[in-house]
C-alpha cells in the first residue's frame, strides 16, 4: 500500500456547527500522523478553481468552537456547473487539480448532495473519505450528523421562549423548523420544547385534525398552542399532489415529458412556498384563536457548536484520518453507538434518512398526547 503524504479537505453544502471541529481533528490527527493537510475554499467550487489553503497547526489552532467553517463552503454539482450560461462537467478539472497537488486523499465534509458528488469524484479514481453533516440528520447510513444537536438545542430553546409569550397571549404560536425532506429537527425539538402539535413531511397532516386538537386544550382550559411544523410538511391533499407529480416524472420517458414533470414539480414547490403562514391562517379560522408565526430560518445553522457536536466531530475526524492511513478510502466515517462505521458513499448517496413512522420518537409524541396532524 502507498505511504499516504498529502490529503486534501473541504466542507461543502449548507453549514452547520462542528464543522470546524471536524476540520480540526482529521487535520491535527492527520497531522500527528506525519501527513500534511491542504484546504480548498468554497466545496467544490475551490476544488475546481484550485483555491488551497495549507492547513498547518497554526491554521487548526482556535477554531473548535468557531461556528460555520473557516474553508467556506458553496452548494455547486461539479458535474453540472454554469459557465456563461452553458453547463459544463468539471469533475476532471477536479480530478487534475488533486493530481497537481500530489492528493493521495479528499476528505469531503457534507451532506447529501455532497455524497452525490463525493461518488462521482470516487468512481473517477479519486480517493475519497467522507464526514456526514447536516442539521437535517437525513443522511443515510450514520446515527448522528455533525450540526443536528446544536440546531436541536437551538429550536427547543426558541419552542421554550415561545411559550411564554403564546402562554400571555392565549394564541396559537405556529414555529417553522428547518427540514425540508426529513422532520428529524421538528419531531426532536417539538418533543423536548413540549410542541403540543408536531408536524413533518413524513406524515401528511389534515389540518382540521390540528383544529380539533387545539380545541380539546381548549375545552380542557388551556388557551394556547404550540404548533412545531417542518419547512416540509404537507397536507395530505398538497402531500397527494407532490406524490403523484414525483410518479410522473418517474415514469417520463421522452423530453417533453420530463421537462412537462419538472415544470409541474417547481410550480408545486412555489406553491409550497408560505405554506405555514397558510396554516397559522387556516387554524385561525378553524379555532377562532389569535396565531402567530415565528420562522426559525438560518438561526438554527449559525453560532458555536454544542459539546456534543464537537465530540460528535472530533471522533469521526479522528476516525477519517485512521481510514485514510489504513487506505480505507471511498466510504462515509459513521457514527455508529459509541464507535464509529465505515459505509460505502454509493450505500449514502441518494438514500435519504427520513422519520419512520414506527420510530420511538413519534411513539413517544403520540404517548404524552402531541397531535402529529394525522
Ligand atoms: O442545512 C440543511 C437545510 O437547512 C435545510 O433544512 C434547508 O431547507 C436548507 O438547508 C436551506 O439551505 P440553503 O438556503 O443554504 O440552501
Amino acid at each position: 500500500m502507498k505511504k499516504v503524504r498529502r490529503v486534501g479537505i473541504i466542507t461543502a453544502g449548507g453549514d452547520s456547527p462542528g464543522l470546524n471541529a471536524a476540520i480540526r481533528a482529521a487535520g491535527k490527527a492527520l497531522l500527528g500522523m506525519g501527513i500534511e493537510v491542504l484546504g480548498f475554499r468554497d466545496g467544490f467550487q475551490g476544488l475546481i478553481e484550485d483555491r488551497a489553503v495549507p492547513m498547518d497547526r497554526h491554521a487548526l489552532s482556535g477554531i473548535l468552537t468557531i461556528g460555520g467553517t473557516v474553508l467556506g463552503t458553496s452548494r455547486i454539482k461539479p458535474h453540472k456547473v454554469d459557465v456563461g450560461g452553458v453547463v459544463h462537467d468539471l469533475t476532471d478539472a477536479i480530478v487534475s487539480n488533486c493530481a497537481r497537488h500530489g492528493l493521495d486523499a479528499l476528505i469531503c465534509i457534507g451532506g447529501g448532495g455532497t455524497h452525490k458528488n463525493a461518488l462521482r469524484l470516487a468512481r473517477k479514481g479519486l480517493h475519497i473519505v467522507t464526514l456526514p453533516k447536516t442539521i437535517d440528520n437525513d443522511i443515510a447510513g450514520t446515527d448522528a450528523t455533525i450540526g443536528f444537536d446544536t440546531a436541536l438545542g437551538i429550536a427547543t430553546d426558541a419552542i421554550d421562549r415561545l411559550h411564554s409569550t403564546a402562554h400571555s397571549h392565549h394564541r396559537i404560536v405556529v414555529v417553522e423548523i428547518m427540514g425540508h425532506r426529513a422532520g428529524w429537527l421538528a419531531l426532536g425539538a417539538g418533543i423536548a420544547g413540549g410542541a403540543d402539535v408536531i408536524l413533518i413531511p413524513e406524515i401528511p397532516y389534515d389540518v382540521r385534525a390540528v383544529a380539533t386538537a387545539i380545541g380539546r386544550r381548549r375545552e380542557q382550559g388551556t388557551n394556547f398552542s404550540i404548533v412545531a411544523v417542518a419547512e416540509g410538511a404537507r397536507s395530505k391533499t398538497d402531500a397527494a399532489a407532490l406524490a403523484a407529480a414525483v410518479k410522473l416524472r418517474q415514469s417520463a420517458r421522452t423530453d417533453r415529458e420530463k421537462a412537462k414533470a419538472r415544470a409541474k414539480l417547481v410550480a408545486l414547490e412555489a406553491a409550497h412556498a408560505g405554506n405555514t403562514i397558510r396554516l397559522a391562517k387556516e387554524l385561525e379560522e378553524l379555532t377562532h384563536l389569535e396565531a402567530r408565526v415565528t420562522i426559525l430560518g438560518y438561526v438554527q445553522r449559525g453560532g458555536t457548536p454544542s459539546a456534543g457536536d464537537r465530540l460528535l466531530a472530533t471522533r469521526l475526524g479522528t476516525a477519517c484520518a485512521q481510514f485514510i492511513r489504513d487506505g480505507k478510502f471511498g466510504v462515509m466515517v459513521a457514527a455508529r453507538g459509541d464507535g464509529v462505521a465505515a459505509v460505502p458513499i454509493g450505500d449514502v448517496a441518494d438514500h435519504l434518512k427520513t422519520v419512520p413512522a414506527n420510530h420511538p420518537w413519534i411513539q413517544t409524541a403520540r404517548c404524552v398526547g402531541t397531535c402529529l396532524g394525522d
